[in-house]
């Protein structure tokens, strides 16, 4: 399916994928990675990822989005410490974290920063970067303190994060295809 090159320290894995000549070979490559090794992503790498997650489709083009990249080993830790399941930001040199504005973008908001964060997980995989989309959930009081950390105004929801690095392991890239979960024409 695909040409494997070696990451940093020799490892090998999915996310480290070059060569593919079928793009689909890259939806099938993206996994969630929850170990990194601790080379630093560069800012080149930082702006792709954040113009693929901003040429997401959104509902009437609003763009409700806003990113906050995060890179302080400091915060990455206390992100971690906060989440439950967001441990792997102990080792992930980056994280973006999606932002949502329902003031512009009302009930679309969560679809358009779900659209948004899939393509930064997409391209973090084409470039040899390992990704893990860090749940979100607005009713939760620990959302409350990760807003506060990362001073997010009020009115702005956290849809999504996403721990970023170069992967220390390894995961096969898979179909989980499921013919009796397609209906053609009616359910
Ligand atoms: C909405 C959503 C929330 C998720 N939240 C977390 C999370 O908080 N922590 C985590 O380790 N993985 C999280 N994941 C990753 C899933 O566990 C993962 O996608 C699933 O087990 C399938 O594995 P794969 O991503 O390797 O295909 C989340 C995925 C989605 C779509």
């Amino acid at each position: 399916m695909q040409k494997w090159r070696k990451g940093p320290r020799g490892t090998m894995g999915a996310a480290s994928a070059i060569a593919v000549t079928n793009p689909i070979d890259w939806i099938l490559a993206r996994r969630s990675i929850r170990k990194f090794h601790d080379n630093p992503i560069t800012d080149d790498q930082l702006d792709t990822l954040l113009k693929a997650a901003m040429a997401a489709p959104s509902a009437n083009n609003r763009r409700p989005w806003h990113f906050i990249a995060v890179r302080d080993r400091a915060t990455l830790n206390r992100i971690a410490e906060i989440h439950p399941y967001a441990k792997m930001c102990y080792e992930a040199t980056a994280a973006i974290m999606v932002c949502g504005d329902p003031e512009i973008a009302g009930r679309y908001w969560s679809q358009d920063c779900s659209a948004a964060t899939e393509n930064i997980l997409l391209a973090g995989t084409a470039m040899g970067l390992g990704t893990c989309w860090l749940a979100m959930d607005s009713e939760h009081p620990l959302t409350r303190e990760l807003k506060d950390l990362l001073n997010v105004p009020d009115h702005i929801e956290i849809l999504s994060g996403v721990a970023i690095g170069y992967p220390a392991e390894q995961r096969k890239p898979r179909s989980q295809y499921e013919s009796g979960k397609v209906h053609f024409e009616r359910w």
